[in-house]
This record gives structure tokens, C-alpha cells and sequence, in this order.
């Protein structure tokens, strides 16, 4: 049985986006307690700014630090729906302090999304399991790239860290698989507006949108979010 989740309600997206940043700051400097290095995975979309921003202020030592984002979209780095493009310029304080950025971003003409994830799994394989995770939602209850009823968003031990997947009506995406998400020491979600708050607490309740693969017996979710935008 998971474990229910922590709700951290705030009164804006401002307010829940620095309250994250002091969160994961925390957890990153406890890992680095008990290792060399940490890792923190941390999502795109149209959400997260301000806490990437807010994270990249922190005090921490981020030479000893991987950033990677939880999913991609299959597009040039430099391209106007690159989650990449928005990520580096909201970390760049903390890319510039010595943080090590783990591209998501193909930059191989021609190859294929389920190549790329390939090769990328190789990568990312050396960091598992993650020591944080941050996921933003949709109101479909979508996590990373992992969408409703596709088979990426289902638990199984056997499917490589990185995914490709392909949902309809958007470019194709590369996102950590559900395994990775699930089997990170921390996780965390981030969220604004009444429309996802009511996704979220029925997708607790019926435990069936991508979303509750964050939900483990091992660790809590913590829920950081704001009705107001
Ligand atoms: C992406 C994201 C995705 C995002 C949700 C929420 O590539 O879009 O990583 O999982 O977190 O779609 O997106 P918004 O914050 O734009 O609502």
C-alpha cells in the first residue's frame, strides 16, 4: 500500500515555488552527506520557472551536483518548445557554479526517438536510482511524458530508464521511465490551479492516472501547490 502523499498548500505559485526550491535544497545537501555526488531530475512545461530559478539561487555545492530533466520533447535544444531551452536559462546561476547538465536533447540528425532513448539510457542508468525527482502534472493527469493509457506509463522492472513516447497531437518526447520516477529516494510535485487540484485528488482516489506512480510504500510524495497561478 503507498504511502499518502504530504500536501504543502500555498497561497500562490510564487509562494509553493520557493517553498520547493528550500525543499529539494534540503534533500540535495542530506545526500551529499552520504555521497560524493546527487543528482536532482526536474521538469519542463510552462509551470516551473520560478522554482528553477528559486532552486538555482540556493546555496549548494553544485559542482557535486547532476541536473537532468524528467522528459523531453523531441526537438532541437534551441527549438521554442525545448524544455531544455527554458531549463538552462532558469539554472543558469547554478550551471554557471559548476552544476553538471544531463541533455535530453537529441542532437544526432536523423536518429530516431527510440535510438536516441537508447543511448541515452546508458547515461542516465549511472545515476540510478535518482536522488530527487520533481514532476509537473497536466490535467490529464500526465506525469514527465508518461500519458494516460499509454504503455510508458505502466511499472515494469524489464523497460529500460528512458523511454520514447509518442502522444497524439505533439512532437515525440523522451522521458524517464516510470521505474526511474518511482524508485527515486525523493519525489516531489508541483502544481497550480483548481483544475489540477481536483485531478490530483481524484487520481489519489482511483489510483489511476500516471501521476500515482510517484505514490511508493518506501518514501511520501510531497505536493507542493496553489490554487492561484
Ligand atoms: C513537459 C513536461 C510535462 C509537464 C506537464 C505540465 O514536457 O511538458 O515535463 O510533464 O510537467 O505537462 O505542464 P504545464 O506546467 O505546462 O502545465
Amino acid at each position: 500500500m503507498s504511502r499518502h502523499p504530504v500536501l504543502h498548500r500555498h497561497a500562490d505559485l510564487a509562494d509553493a515555488s520557493r517553498a520547493l526550491a528550500d525543499w529539494v535544497a534540503t534533500r540535495l545537501r542530506s545526500a551529499l552527506e552520504r555521497q560524493e555526488r546527487a543528482s536532482v531530475a526536474l521538469p519542463g512545461g510552462s509551470t516551473p520557472g520560478p522554482f528553477l530559478a528559486a532552486l538555482a539561487k540556493q546555496d549548494l555545492p553544485w559542482k557535486r551536483i547532476t541536473l537532468l530533466p524528467t522528459d523531453e520533447r523531441f526537438v532541437p535544444a534551441d527549438h521554442p518548445r525545448s524544455n531544455e531551452r527554458m531549463m538552462r536559462a532558469a539554472l543558469e546561476p547554478a550551471l554557471r557554479a559548476g552544476a553538471e547538465w544531463l541533455s535530453f536533447a537529441s542532437v544526432e540528425p536523423g536518429l530516431s526517438p527510440e535510438a536516441f532513448a537508447q543511448q541515452l539510457a546508458d547515461q542516465v542508468a549511472r545515476l540510478l536510482p535518482l536522488d530527487v525527482v520533481v514532476c509537473g502534472m497536466g490535467e490529464d493527469g500526465h506525469i514527465a511524458s508518461l500519458f494516460p493509457g499509454e504503455p510508458q506509463a505502466r511499472l515494469d522492472p524489464n523497460v529500460p530508464c528512458i523511454v520514447p513516447a509518442f502522444p497524439i497531437g505533439l512532437e515525440p518526447r523522451i522521458s524517464l521511465s516510470a521505474m526511474a520516477l518511482r524508485e527515486a529516494g525523493e519525489a516531489a510535485l508541483l502544481f497550480s490551479g483548481k483544475e489540477k487540484s481536483t485531478v490530483f485528488v481524484e487520481a489519489v482516489r482511483l489510483g489511476d492516472k500516471p501521476v500515482t506512480l510517484l505514490l511508493a510504500k518506501r518514501r511520501r510524495l510531497h505536493v507542493f501547490f496553489a490554487e492561484r497561478t
